[in-house]
């Protein structure tokens, strides 16, 4: 949570219940309240967090709000994509992407307004919203369902109207293939994500980002547009781990790695 902190407010009212929670003599409910206000504060300290404007309002008329899309916790929705946590030089390696035509994608509206946005930004508005949202801790997409009815594909859905989180539900039997086919260090048909993403699939540095708990349809999302090239560019080491993929494999792997803990 590094840049999180301390907004002023912060220092003093978290001061405030840790000396609190100090004066309770009784050991054990005293780690419990003292753990209490650390989690509070850490509630406190993200609302808090300064929202730079063009993340928050944008640039009227050719840019609009990140959050309007990508929400203010980067936790974004199935069509746009989570920012939360990424490192400021994976975030601006993609915005230089969307300009370059490096990543063209699925070419639906969605991504179109993206990449007019990437175009219109200047490079302080986009080291503002990168050192934001690098700073905001990831949360998971939400969860996977297996289910007999949902047939080969993945249906994603919110589980309210703000669209926070998502039930993702995939046929019996995906998990376990999806868990082979992304950690199978022997396999010919594939490679291992953690070669590259890390042991736990939180990213590695500037060039590879963190790929676990994300949205199901947006990791499938990016496999297959990588695989048809028009996701290039960066992602290139990622086109031998595509390349021999069918369209069921990835789904598998798309669900099995939105299970994991961001
Ligand atoms: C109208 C909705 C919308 C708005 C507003 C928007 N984006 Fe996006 N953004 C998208 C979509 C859609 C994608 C996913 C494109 C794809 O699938 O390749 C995306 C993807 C991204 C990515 C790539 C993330 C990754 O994991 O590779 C970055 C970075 C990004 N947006 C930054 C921004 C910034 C910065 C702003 C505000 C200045 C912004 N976006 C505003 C829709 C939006
Ligand atoms: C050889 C290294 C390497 C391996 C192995 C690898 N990746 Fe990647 N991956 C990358 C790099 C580098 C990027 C960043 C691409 C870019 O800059 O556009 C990436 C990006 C991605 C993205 C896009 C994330 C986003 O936010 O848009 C997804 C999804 C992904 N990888 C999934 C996987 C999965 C699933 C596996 C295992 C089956 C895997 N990768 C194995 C190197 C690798």
């Amino acid at each position: 949570m590094g840049g999180l902190e301390p907004p002023t407010q912060c220092a003093r009212v978290c001061g405030r219940k840790r000396f609190l929670a100090e004066e309770i003599v009784h050991n054990k409910l005293r780690i419990v309240i003292v753990s209490l206000a650390i989690a509070t504060s850490g509630g406190a300290m993200a609302a808090q967090a300064p929202i730079p404007a063009i993340v928050d309002k944008g640039r009227p008329p050719e840019v609009i709000a990140c959050a309007a899309c990508h929400l203010p916790n980067g936790a974004g929705r199935l069509e746009n994509a989570a920012l939360a946590s990424e490192t400021v030089g994976y975030f601006e390696q993609q915005i230089t992407n969307f300009k370059s035509g490096d990543r063209n994608g699925s070419g639906d509206n969605a991504q179109k307004t993206m990449i007019q946005i990437a175009k219109a930004l200047t490079p302080d508005e986009v080291d503002a919203a990168a050192t934001y949202f690098s700073r905001v801790p990831a949360v998971s997409f939400g969860k996977v369902v297996e289910s007999a009815t949902a047939g080969d594909r993945i249906v994603e859905m919110p589980d309210n109207q703000a669209g926070g989180t998502y039930t993702a539900y995939v046929s019996p039997g995906t998990l376990a293939k999806g868990k082979e086919l992304a950690t199978s260090e022997t396999s010919d048909k594939t490679i291992a994500c953690k070669e590259c993403h890390g042991d736990d699939l939180k990213g590695d540095g500037d060039e590879v980002p963190w790929i676990a708990g994300r949205s199901p349809t947006y990791i499938f999302r990016q496999l297959t547009n990588i695989k048809n090239k028009t996701r290039a560019g960066s992602s290139v080491p990622m086109q031998m781990v595509v390349e021999k993929l069918t369209p069921d494999d990835m789904i598998a792997i798309a669900a099995y790695v939105a299970t994991l803990k961001p």
